[in-house]
């Protein structure tokens, strides 16, 4: 199993180029299962994540090729042979339940795994449930099997979510495409990459209005058309690049950011005092003048502050000066990474979903496990502040949703390599 070994200490300078979001690829994928034309998605990110909902579409049936050396995704679901997520495939990876809602809009029927548990909470699949009911299907569970059929065809209704899921809007926005008549989806999620899932649908010939908001409406159609649709830049990559010279000192810029995917975030960054500018070319991040100031963060759905950033944060906060407190809103079990950290030095008391950290005027290397993706990776830009070495092992975490994070690191002068541990 592969480690991550970090020497910490130099301020970065350099250019980052940030990938398409991982996050909207895995929604984007499931949507060729609507059509029986070819889907084509570019700037896909070359993620271990991503090969595994290609695996999960190809057991369906699916024809799923990765070209330009996985930088583009060509997809075409012209003779399904499957209408079953297996659990093999959805217990390495939640965003499998995505192909629920394509799947019932096209075949009437789909049989998908309960995905299990996961590592930073219950994660329940209640309100993907709750949306595919609300377009007509009939769905039991049995033998760790959501087992939905929708015998007469899916047709329009009024999904009225209880609390925001990204991954419900998406399966419930995927199916109304084809359902009868017209569904209203309130209290959806807002997400960029719910936005660019749309922008892909309506390319495809989807009747899609209101993406963005909190009320997103669809007319259904009988059928929808291939596509070309390029992937929308990874926000949750563009915060933690931004991070690394505010660990670290020193100035990088991300490529292809833009503050409208990341404005909350950016807001609290710049708050503990590091320069943010927007260029032609993307996010100029750079930390000039001695420490940053402790502050208070509370994660919301978008356009809050994205849980996905809530660990890498806390690794920026470890070295503030004064009192930090990050409040955890959207999973329950989402510190694990503070424990990591606290071996490198950091001062961090969690109660509940609150984590209050006393900044330290340095952490020191120290051999750390990664726990879940965000985690890990926050370990890492600990790691490049700290004093000495780090070792992060289980880094098999970290290849789900970073992309050669040590090439783009070096490349703005970290000492950090991939070793076989
Ligand atoms: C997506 C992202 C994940 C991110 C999360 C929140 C993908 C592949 N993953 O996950 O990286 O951390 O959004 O921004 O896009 N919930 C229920 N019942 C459900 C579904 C969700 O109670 O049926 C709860 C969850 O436990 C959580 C909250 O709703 O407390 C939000 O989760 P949700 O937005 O659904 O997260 P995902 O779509 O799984």
């Amino acid at each position: 199993m592969d480690a991550i070994r970090v020497r910490g200490g130099t301020a970065l300078q350099g250019r980052i180029p940030i990938a398409g979001a991982k996050n909207a690829c895995l929604a984007l994928m499931p949507a060729t299962l609507l059509t029986d034309e070819p889907l084509t998605l570019t700037n896909a990110p070359r993620l271990s994540d991503i090969r595994t909902m290609g695996t999960l579409l190809g057991s369906l049936g699916c024809e799923v090729a990765a070209l330009q050396e996985g930088r583009v995704v060509a997809l075409s679901s012209h003779d399904l042979t499957s209408t079953r997520a297996d659990y093999e495939i959805v217990r390495k990876m939640r965003a499998s339940v995505l192909v629920l809602g394509p799947l019932l809009a096209r075949e009437g029927h789909a049989e998908v795994s309960l995905p299990g548990g996961c590592a930073i909470g219950a994660r329940p699949v209640d309100l993907h449930q709750m949306g595919m009911e609300r377009l007509g299907a009939e769905l039991e569970l049995r033998d760790g099997y959501l087992h939905a059929r929708a015998p007469r065809g899916l047709r329009g209704g009024v999904v009225d979510f209880p609390i925001v899921s990204v991954g419900a809007t998406e399966n419930t926005l995927m199916a109304a495409t084809l359902a009868r008549g017209t569904t209203v989806i309130r209290n959806a999620a807002r997400e960029p990459e719910i936005v660019d899932l749309a922008r892909c649908l309506r390319a495809m010939g989807a009747r899609i209005d209101g993406e963005g908001t909190a009320e997103i409406t669809v007319e259904g159609v009988d059928r929808l058309s291939g596509a070309t649709h390029r992937v929308v830049a990874d926000r949750i990559e563009l915060g933690t690049y931004m991070l690394a010279p505010a660990v670290t000192g020193g100035t990088v810029e991300c490529l292809g950011g833009s503050l409208d995917l990341i404005g909350a975030f950016a807001e609290k960054l710049h708050e503990a005092g590091i320069d943010i500018e927007q260029t032609p070319d993307g996010l100029r991040v750079s930390r000039n003048n001695g420490r940053v100031r402790g502050i208070h963060v509370v994660t919301a759905p978008f356009p809050g502050f994205p849980t996905d950033l809530q660990a890498q944060m806390m690794a920026l906060l470890a070295t503030a000066e004064g009192t930090s407190v990050l409040e955890e809103r959207i999973f329950e079990n989402r510190f694990m990474h503070a424990p990591e950290l606290m071996r490198m030095g950091a001062r961090i008391e969690v109660h509940g979903g609150t984590a209050t950290v006393t900044g330290v005027e340095r952490l020191k290397g120290a051999p750390v496990m990664a726990t879940d993706l965000r985690a890990s990776v926050s370990l890492i830009l600990a790691a490049l502040a700290a004093e000495g070495e780090t070792v992060v092992s289980r880094v098999y975490h970290l290849d789900r949703g970073y992309e050669r994070v040590e090439e783009k690191l070096r490349a703005c002068g970290a000492e950090i390599e991939r070793v076989a541990a």
